[in-house]
């Protein structure tokens, strides 16, 4: 008998602790792991080092499915490569995540990079034991039919000092404040924008360790897989 991988989609804003715990949970239960993030990321470095205008969507358009994107999914080493280039590291630039709302606020770079999106988690429910996905609009447009799905939150203080310890910085009030223009960019924007929906139950991290979480929703995706 062939059983199908399970999907888990986890939502929420910047900071909140997505990326820790969606890795941790797919480390933990031998999952897949796709961030989605780095997708917009990636062809957002691609169109910067063109000197492509990302403020003219047009521009953006017209480019968006031109490079080759390719996402590893072990979530002990997860990888993304633009037309056979590794951007792991420079697609955490300050240029490209001031960069990012705008080029993904393009409905041609949403339209291409959901439907890459749809055909991993398709492969990784037909071939392994099922795919973490985490983004700002998983749950409510990629992958609605997950059989888990999380609103993550934590307070925007909370969420600015976790950036500020990842990227190593002392600004924790200037985090913060850029945090809040995307968070509003992201909720605003009218195609997908980063939306709580009644089907994504909201777990809120703000006075949970990383640990904590990961268990949380490690038993989330157990009570899944017996229900399947
Ligand atoms: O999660 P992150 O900060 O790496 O995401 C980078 C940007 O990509 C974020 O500003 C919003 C956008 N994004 C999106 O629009 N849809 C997704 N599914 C994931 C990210």
């Amino acid at each position: 008998i062939h059983t199908e991988g399970i999907v888990i989609a986890i939502d929420g804003p910047s900071g909140s602790g997505k990326s820790s715990t969606s890795r941790g949970v797919a480390t933990a239960k031998a999952l897949r792991y796709l961030d989605t993030g780095a997708m917009y990321r990636a062809l957002t470095w691609w169109m910067l080092q063109r000197g492509i205008d990302v403020s003219d969507p047009t521009a953006v358009a017209g480019a968006a499915t031109t490079p080759t994107i390719t996402m590893g999914t072990d979530p002990a080493a997860p990888t993304v490569h633009v037309d056979g280039t590794d951007v792991a590291q420079a697609i955490r630039s300050q240029e490209v995540t001031a960069n990012v709302s705008a080029v993904a606020s393009v409905p041609a770079v949403r339209e291409r990079l959901v439907a890459l999106q749809r055909e991993m988690i398709t492969e990784a429910r037909e071939h392994t034991s099922g795919i973490v996905v985490e983004g700002r609009d998983i749950t409510t447009v990629v992958a609605p039919d997950a059989q888990v799905k999380l609103f993550l939150t934590a307070s925007q203080e909370a969420r600015a000092h976790r950036r500020s310890a990842e990227v190593h910085s002392e600004d924790v009030a200037g985090t913060q404040e850029a945090l809040a223009l995307r968070d509003r960019l992201d909720s605003s924007r009218a195609l997908s924008p980063l939306t709580q929906t009644a089907e994504a139950t909201e777990l809120d991290s703000t006075g949970l360790t990383l640990e904590e979480v990961i268990a949380l929703v490690a038993g989330l995706a157990e009570e899944a897989r017996a229900a399947a």
